[in-house]
């Protein structure tokens, strides 16, 4: 019998456990690659770890379409298939956080394994396994776990008088995953895993680096993408929009053609401040956007080419940096360049549901708050509120730092849900924190400004980083994230940019349209030969 603490048990939660002295002597590894579905199904029996069910282990052969509903019913939030690139155990687990909260966590070890440990993250407000990701990484030789993040579905009323749910969504489904998988791992393979690596984008990039602040050892590489921090104020400020621009028939309202027009204005302003015309606004932080250009003369009503004074007042509020009652930054200004999606996600759709959600069933426990009414007052009381620390807000990093970690953070420049300029604002708070100046902060901590990128994938620019299996040109470290920063974990190679790849398209059959080298904050892209701008050695990184 293998019990992974002592710790006293819940009566309904005491695991019942078979001994297989077999298997708990750790077999070798050729035991693995010989009969590997044997070692599936005897790893599925002698998992005896607290609070875990098994639902299943499966050896699962490279080239299996895995289709997720049929499986078990699992909600996946859009994504019911992944191809398994390598042969693999599967695990399917229920591990319970509390008598009231658990999580639906999935192992997948790679037969072929490297010795890396990998986790997976979450988006939105889910509540889903990110199938795809694990697909990806396990596909590369990585044991990965992922979790459904303590509830099912992508909405947040699970949240609703049910703070253990929340508190899985905070922190605790990742770091949970993260001790369970690990410990599996030394039980299939009769070893530990060598180093252990963070992906996640989004929600995900807010686990990453709350797991970063609160749990520094769980990692020794953590890739992060467009993070969700300042989480409260996060979702105040997207519901700040919905006020601003109202409805249609309201005078504030733009209609979703005026945005086009919004949007090229903006690339009239803005795009060649980086030295070339060419769609892509390299750093939005130095557009200071004048709506007032698209101002209508006295009495128009309703015109497809120019904005009423209502109009451009509302459109200068949107990217205006939001302050709170007490005067401090609640979120900076949504970025200039985002529009033509930003416009279907906050200023035309009525009320942000994440954001409905949360002032609901977190922040006032109720079901009929009324999005329109919010004001920076509600902000005031998410922000006093934020439970279980999930603003991952915290600038001292040292522990992380110190443990030997490494932690490359990035954020698309034309993001369209969670602005990009909110990324800086947390890497000069760690500069200030941990008083370290971006060269000492090089050596644990880099951020890259991925421009033309929007919510971790797609958009006008080089985009294909390696963040998500959907954006890989190649396994090459300086084209690929991922793989970067295991080299920089495990040979020291730390990232002086990253490239990335635009194809025709956005179609890798169509062939490549250009590359860009993406800079390291806080330098900026700037263009020193426009004729030349689709090659990578048209373009210099200055500060
Ligand atoms: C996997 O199966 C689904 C459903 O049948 C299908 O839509 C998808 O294209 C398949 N994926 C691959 C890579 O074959
Ligand atoms: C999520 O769905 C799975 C599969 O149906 C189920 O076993 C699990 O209990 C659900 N989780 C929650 C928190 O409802
Ligand atoms: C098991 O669940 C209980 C609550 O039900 C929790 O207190 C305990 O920490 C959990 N154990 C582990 C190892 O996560
Ligand atoms: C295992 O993976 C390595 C690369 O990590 C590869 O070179 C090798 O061919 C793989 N072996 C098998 C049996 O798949
Ligand atoms: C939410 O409000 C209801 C009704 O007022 C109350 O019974 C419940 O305890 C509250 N839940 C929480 C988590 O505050
Ligand atoms: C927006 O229009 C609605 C009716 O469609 C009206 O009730 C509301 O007062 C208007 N709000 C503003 C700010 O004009
Ligand atoms: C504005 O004009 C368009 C056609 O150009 C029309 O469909 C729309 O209803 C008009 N809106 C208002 C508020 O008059
Ligand atoms: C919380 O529980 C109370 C008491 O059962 C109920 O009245 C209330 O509607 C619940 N809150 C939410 C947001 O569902
Ligand atoms: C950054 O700080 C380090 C350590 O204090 C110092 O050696 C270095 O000169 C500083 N770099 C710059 C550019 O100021």
């Amino acid at each position: 019998m293998r019990l992974l603490t002592t710790s006293v048990l819940l009566p309904a939660l005491l695991p019942i456990c078979f001994a297989s002295e077999e298997f708990n002597s750790y077999e070798k590894r050729d035991y693995i690659f010989s009969d590997p579905k044997s070692a599936c199904s005897k790893l599925g029996a002698s998992i005896c770890i607290q609070n875990v069910t098994v639902n299943f282990a499966n050896f699962v052969p490279a080239g299996t379409n895995l289709s997720f509903t049929q499986d078990y019913g699992l909600n996946t939030c859009g994504y019911p298939n992944a191809l398994v690139t390598s042969d693999m155990c599967r695990v399917a687990m229920h591990v319970s956080t509390s008598s009231r909260s658990g999580i639906t966590l999935e192992a997948w070890l790679p037969v072929n394994w490297t010795g890396r440990f990998l986790s997976t993250g979450n988006g939105g407000e889910s509540g889903c396994i990110q199938y795809t990701d694990m697909a990806y990484t396990a596909g590369l030789g990585f044991v990965t776990v992922g979790a459904n993040n303590g509830h099912n579905g992508t909405t947040g009323i699970a949240f609703a008088n049910n703070s253990d749910v929340l508190e899985d969504f905070a922190i605790r489904s990742l770091h949970t995953g993260v001790v369970v998988g690990k410990e599996i791992t030394k039980q299939f393979y009769g070893a530990p895993h060598k180093k252990s690596y963070y992906l996640g984008c989004s929600t995900g990039g807010r686990q990453g680096f709350k797991s970063v602040q609160s749990y520094p050892l769980d990692f020794d590489g953590v890739l992060a993408g467009a993070p969700a921090l300042n989480y409260p104020n996060l979702n105040s400020w997207s519901a700040h929009f919905y006020p601003i621009f109202g409805n249609p028939g309201n005078a504030t309202y733009v209609p979703i053609p005026l945005w086009a027009v919004i949007h090229q204005e903006i690339l009239n302003q803005c795009d060649g401040i980086d030295g070339v015309v060419d769609g892509i606004i390299e750093d939005p932080e130095l557009c200071r956007l004048r709506p007032e250009a698209l101002q209508c003369p006295p009495g128009t009503t309703n015109s497809s080419t120019c904005l009423t004074s209502a109009q451009v007042g509302a459109v200068r509020l949107a990217f205006t940096d939001l302050y709170g009652v007490d005067g401090k930054l609640i979120y900076p200004r949504m970025q200039p360049g985002s529009e033509a999606i930003a416009s279907l996600v906050y200023y035309t759709n009525g009320p942000f549901s994440y954001s409905t959600d949360w002032f609901n069933y977190v922040v006032y426990n109720t079901t009929t708050w009324n999005p329109k009414s919010f004001t920076i007052a509600d902000a005031k009381v998410a922000e006093d509120q934020n439970p279980f620390d999930i603003a991952t807000w915290n600038g001292d990093i040292s522990a992380f730092q110190k443990n030997g970690g490494k932690l490359l953070h990035y954020h698309g420049q034309r993001d369209d849900i969670i602005t990009s300029e909110n990324s800086p604002v947390y890497y000069n708070l760690v500069s200030r924190t941990m008083g370290l100046n971006s060269s000492s902060l090089d050596a644990f901590y880099r951020f890259f400004r991925i421009s033309g990128m929007g919510h971790c994938q797609g958009g006008e620019g080089a985009t294909f980083i390696g963040n998500l299996l959907s954006s890989v040109s190649t396994l090459d470290p300086q084209n690929n994230v991922l793989l970067r920063i295991v080299d920089w974990v495990e040979n020291g190679n730390a990232p002086e940019t990253v490239t990335g790849t635009k194809y025709v398209n956005d179609d890798k059959a169509q062939g490549v349209a250009f590359v860009r080298n993406h800079c390291k904050y806080p330098k900026r892209n700037v263009c020193m030969d426009p004729a030349k701008y689709t090659s990578p050695d048209a373009w210099k990184c200055i500060l």
